[in-house]
């Protein structure tokens, strides 16, 4: 048997579809949702990543900035930056891209953006929201996770969920959010004793853990859903081959361009889940698409409306 594969592109597609329309809705009535994104430096991944977010917000309608400063900012200018950008009333979300350059205090800045605009989720009072069950911003990726699961009707209350990986980003507030939906859930990392073992209790294993292929059969118990939040690229030939070895299609994408993209889980998993995220087009192009429904959220909170997507997160 063969894992179903959770089909992540087409899952954001329907969700850009539904942020559009409300955007439509909002703008012809005075309201056009703004987002701005800083940039700082010239990370490449970054780049990609900041290139994505502003093309999807052309294409939902969201009105976008991007800021650009210079590797070299100082934290001080930095927060005078944001600063600005939470006195705009046109700016409904402000995103600070990470990872930011050593000599600014990343965690200085992430608390001075007003949690009202924090589309990430990462300001500690949307992360205080969450964890005792209040409306609020919610990380991008872990609510993409949870639109995947629902979307694809994956029972949740009352199931098993094991979460690797504890990160502020992905693991822990995946973790939230399944214990909201009445999941009972394991976060393990790289301390946790007999892993595997832990893991393959999982009706639902998240793998958030930034080593590429790491998930392997013996972590998952069968018929498991699995969710690959991971993004790694392999450029060394062995690994290439304990991962590839014997798919065509990949052998030659790692001839032409020297890299394959993989996510943590193992592609020999794909024989042993019910259902299994692709990497890429599985969760990756959720985590742009929450982001749109984020901006829109913060702009009608704002505004003082209740939003229905609160009462889902
Ligand atoms: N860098 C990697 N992922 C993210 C994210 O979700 N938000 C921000 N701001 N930076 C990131």
């Amino acid at each position: 048997m063969s894992a179903s594969l959770l089909d992540g592109n087409k899952i954001a597609s329907e969700i850009r579809g539904e942020v559009a329309a409300e955007v439509r809705t909002m703008t012809a009535a005075g309201v056009r949702p703004g987002l701005a994104v800083v940039l700082v430096g010239h990370n490449p991944a970054s780049e990609i990543y900041v290139r994505g977010k502003v093309k999807a917000s052309e294409e939902v309608g969201i009105h976008s900035e991007q800021l650009t400063p210079p590797e070299n900012i100082s934290t001080h200018a930095l927060l005078d930056m944001v600063r600005e950008l939470n006195g705009r009333d046109g700016i409904d979300g402000i995103l600070v891209q990470l990872p930011l350059p050593a000599q600014v205090d990343a965690k200085k800045i992430l608390l001075a953006v007003d949690p009202a605009k924090d589309v990430d989720g990462f300001h500690p009072m949307n992360v205080g929201f969450l964890s005792t069950q209040r409306p609020g911003l919610v990380p991008c990726t872990p609510a993409g996770i949870m639109e995947i699961l629902r979307r694809s009707s994956v029972a949740i209350a009352g199931q098993e969920a094991v979460v690797v990986g504890r990160s502020d980003i992905v693991g822990k507030p995946t973790a939230m959010l399944l214990i909201k939906a009445n999941a009972t859930v394991t976060v393990c990392h790289s301390k946790t004793r007999d892993l595997p073992g832990v893991c393959r209790r999982a009706d639902i294993l998240v793998a958030a853990i930034g080593r590429a292929g790491m998930i392997t059969r013996e972590f998952v118990k069968p018929g498991a859903i699995v969710i690959d939040v991971g993004m790694n690229k392999v450029s060394e030939r062995g690994e290439f081959e304990r991962l590839f070895a014997g798919n065509a299609k990949r052998e030659e994408t790692f001839r032409t361009k020297g890299s394959v993209l993989v996510g943590d889980v193992h592609p020999e998993v794909v024989e042993v889940a019910g259902a299994l995220t692709p990497v890429p087009g599985g969760v990756g192009p959720l985590t742009i698409a929450m982001l749109m429904s984020n901006t829109v959220k913060a702009a009608k909170m704002r505004r003082g409306s209740r939003v229905p997507e609160l009462s889902r997160a």
